[in-house]
């Protein structure tokens, strides 16, 4: 079955209502709580996601999911309690609007590591885990969405990647 996927930026948003229709529980050890949507990616995007887990296990690297797949309500409190805790110049480089968030299209996950106690923050890129990402995450389609000195609008994100698939297009 064809089952679209969709890319975003600041300027291209989905709708409030966009699920991606093919969301499964993610293949890898995760932090949170078992029925936690979050814990789900597009399939699509879970086998490559298996297959580099799997391999980073090998070379020793354990990295965990953190946050998949967000629904706009749920980007929507991120976005506020940001608004909110750290201020609007954070909430900006740091957090998407709602509609805007690579986690809402279900390609996205953030990946964290027991040496950072498996927070989402840039010393991430530091350990062996994060290291190991960024060398070899390509080879296994996937991208780092928001690299050091990006122009996306968005700070340095070293722990967030995106699933590189190649049929996905804006919505609009
Ligand atoms: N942290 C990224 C930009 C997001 O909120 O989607
Ligand atoms: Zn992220």
């Amino acid at each position: 079955m064809y089952c679209p996927h969709y890319l975003v930026d600041k300027n291209h948003p989905l709708p409030p209502a966009y699920y991606p229709a093919d969301l499964v529980l993610c293949s890898i050890p995760f932090r949170a709580d078992m029925y936690d949507l979050k814990r789900c990616i597009c399939a699509i995007a879970n086998k490559p996601l298996e297959i580099m887990h799997l391999a980073a296990l090998e070379d020793g690297i354990k990295l965990y999911g953190i946050s998949a797949f967000r629904p706009y309500h749920r980007q929507q409190e991120i976005y506020n309690n940001s608004l909110l805790q750290k201020g609007r110049e954070h909430t900006e480089k740091y957090i998407a609007y709602p509609g805007y968030s690579e986690h809402q299209t279900g390609l996205a996950i953030d990946l964290s590591c027991s040496d950072i106690d498996f927070e989402l923050t840039e010393e991430f890129a530091d350990t062996k885990e994060g290291m190991w990402l960024h060398k070899y995450a390509y080879q296994f389609g996937f991208i780092l969405s928001y690299p050091k000195n990006n122009n996306k609008g968005y700070a340095y994100e070293p722990w967030h990647i995106r699933y590189a698939c190649n049929n996905a297009k804006f919505y609009v």
